[in-house]
């Protein structure tokens, strides 16, 4: 893989956020250089300074102001921990924060976008959630829940179901699409 490949990680303000060093590691063992986007929310969810150590990238929540270089542009994107919240205003085309600006951007130029919601099964019911999820699988999003992705859990189990988070399947499925590199294959 050329050592310039970028891959954004967007967080969202949902339960697993504070352990986003788990997708972030093994993603910079299989070589990517990995920026970390995050909704307004969702800074509060995690350590952004360790974070920024980890990736020696800032985590980008806002527009950048003058003078403020820009981030490297993505190779792939994932989305994980994908909020209910995040995943509704996305496949509606909403771009009121940067995370969303930057999705939505990215879908429309054809980037693969993976996304992992971490969602109960009382939101993953819900006809709008249903909905957006089969418009952004339209737009050739791949959204991993179900059976081999995300599993929701029953309402109130949230913390217990951290563990359980798939966060590698992100990886495999972006790594998979922009040609098969990771698992030391390039
Ligand atoms: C402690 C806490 C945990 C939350 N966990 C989740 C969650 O696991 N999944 C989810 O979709 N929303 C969860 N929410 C609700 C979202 O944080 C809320 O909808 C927020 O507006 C999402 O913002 P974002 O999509 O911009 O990140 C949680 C909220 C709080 C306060």
């Amino acid at each position: 893989m050329p050592a310039s490949t970028t891959l954004y990680v967007v967080v969202c303000a949902a339960g697993p956020a504070g352990r986003v060093d788990r997708l972030i590691r093994p993603a910079q063992a299989r070589g990517w250089r990995v920026q970390v986007i995050a909704t307004p929310a969702a800074v509060d969810f995690f350590d952004t300074g360790a974070v920024e150590e980890l990736t020696g990238r800032p985590v980008r929540s806002q527009h950048r102001g003058p003078g403020t270089p820009r981030s490297p542009k993505a190779d792939a994107v994932v989305v994980a921990p994908a909020s209910f919240n995040t995943i509704n205003k996305l496949a509606a085309g909403i771009a009121d924060n940067y995370a969303l600006d930057v999705l939505n951007e990215t879908i429309g130029l054809g980037v693969p976008v993976t996304i992992l919601p971490f969602v109960n099964s009382a939101y993953a019911g819900r006809a709008p959630f249903r909905r957006s999820v089969a418009v952004l699988q339209e737009e050739g999003v791949r959204v991993l829940l179900g059976v081999g992705g995300f599993l929701p859990h029953p309402a109130g189990q949230g913390t217990e179901a951290f563990e359980r988070f798939p966060w590698e399947t992100s990886l495999e499925s972006v790594e998979e699409r922009i040609g098969g590199f990771g698992n030391g294959a390039a």
